[in-house]
């Protein structure tokens, strides 16, 4: 990279045509070097139909996401989160991973990725190709008993919630993050919500609420990740939400570079080496062939061989 410093490419307003040519061949070449921690938030979803909460997509559905003392506290918005997100559940469940996921995980095989840590809920990263993937704030295609923690698939709960409610046809028009639904009161007050299927205990999709805490071994291995980490690249959050900011400003702390790729402004710009405000599914496999191609020997790379390019598929 040519010496860019802070926001090089971001601020100044979304990057197009060559100034996405020049990021994407200064971000490959801070990639290059390898030991690099992905942290990924919902931007990274939005090119596949989820839409997430503060980019423009967020912003259009307005959404008011659960807490988890309504959600345990409260019959009524129990009832109400599981009608809209039954309605929801299939727009989730289709989703499929688009040209940023696939990517991370061309990225992930040649070796050049320490870890994944995504904030999202989706599933996308995996169906994406990625493994080892730490899901910060859980998964939405798993369900737990507050009762027994027993955890069962989000798609036999679909099936039993299905069962439950023959007479609910209500059609969603508008889909939220986390797979939330618009949906009028009168359509949800006779939703019927079912229990464990071992104990009768209380379901709750196994993800983090608002109001709740991420469990502390899932944090402790993030991380491990970020302070082993020689560069943390952000992709598609605004870094809003502390649960993840942490960790940039943890890589801040201990002078490890930082990269973001995100369309619009977020928290942790000021803290990186270099920011790419252009959309991740263009953005990221101009990356991946940035890198396939001859490459000088990366900055600090144990192994002048240069390329780290073990298998490209
Ligand atoms: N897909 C999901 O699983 C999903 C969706 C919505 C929210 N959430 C949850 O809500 C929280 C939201 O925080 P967050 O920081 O992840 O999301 P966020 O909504 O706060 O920020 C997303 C950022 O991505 C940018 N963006 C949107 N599309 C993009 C694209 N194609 N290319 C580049 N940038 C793009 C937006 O402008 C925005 O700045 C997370 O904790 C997550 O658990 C998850
Ligand atoms: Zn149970």
């Amino acid at each position: 990279m040519s010496g860019q410093t802070l926001a090089e490419h971001g601020d100044t307003g979304p990057a197009t045509g060559g100034r996405i040519a020049t990021a994407v061949a200064d971000l490959a070449e801070l990639m290059a070097g390898g030991a690099v921690v992905v942290l990924s938030g919902a931007g990274l979803s939005t090119e596949s139909g989820i839409p997430d909460y503060r980019g423009p997509s967020g912003r259009r559905v307005r959404a008011t996401p659960m807490t988890y003392q309504s959600f345990t506290r409260e019959a009524a918005a129990r009832r109400r989160y599981w009608a809209r997100s039954h309605l929801g559940w299939g727009t989730v469940a289709r989703a499929v991973p688009n040209a940023g996921h696939r990517a991370v995980g061309q990225l992930q095989r040649t070796g050049l990725l320490a870890g994944v840590i995504t904030q999202n809920v989706d599933g996308l990263h995996q169906a994406g190709g990625a493994h080892g993937v730490i899901e910060l704030h859980g998964s939405l295609h798993q369900v737990i008993c507050l009762e027994c923690r027993e955890v069962t698939t989000r798609e036999e709960l679909d099936r039993r919630l299905t069962a439950a409610n023959p007479d609910f046809h209500a059609v969603a028009t508008v889909v939220k993050p986390d797979g939330d639904t618009d949906l009028r009161e009168s359509q949800s007050a006779k939703f019927r919500a079912v229990g464990c299927r071992s104990c009768g205990g209380m379901l709750k999709p196994h993800v983090v609420f608002f109001g709740e805490n991420v469990p502390m071994p899932r944090v402790r291995a993030c991380f491990e990740l970020v302070d082993r980490a020689r560069l943390l690249l952000v992709l598609g959050s605004s870094l809003t939400v502390m649960s993840g900011r942490r960790f940039v400003l943890q890589a801040a702390r201990l002078d490890i570079q930082i990269a973001i790729v995100n369309q619009g402004e977020t928290r942790g710009d000021r803290y990186a080496a270099l920011t790419v405000n252009a959309p991740l599914g263009t953005v990221l496999p101009a990356v991946v062939d940035a890198l396939r191609k001859p490459h000088p020997a990366p900055r600090g790379a144990a192994d002048a061989s240069g390329l780290p390019c073990l298998d490209w598929r």
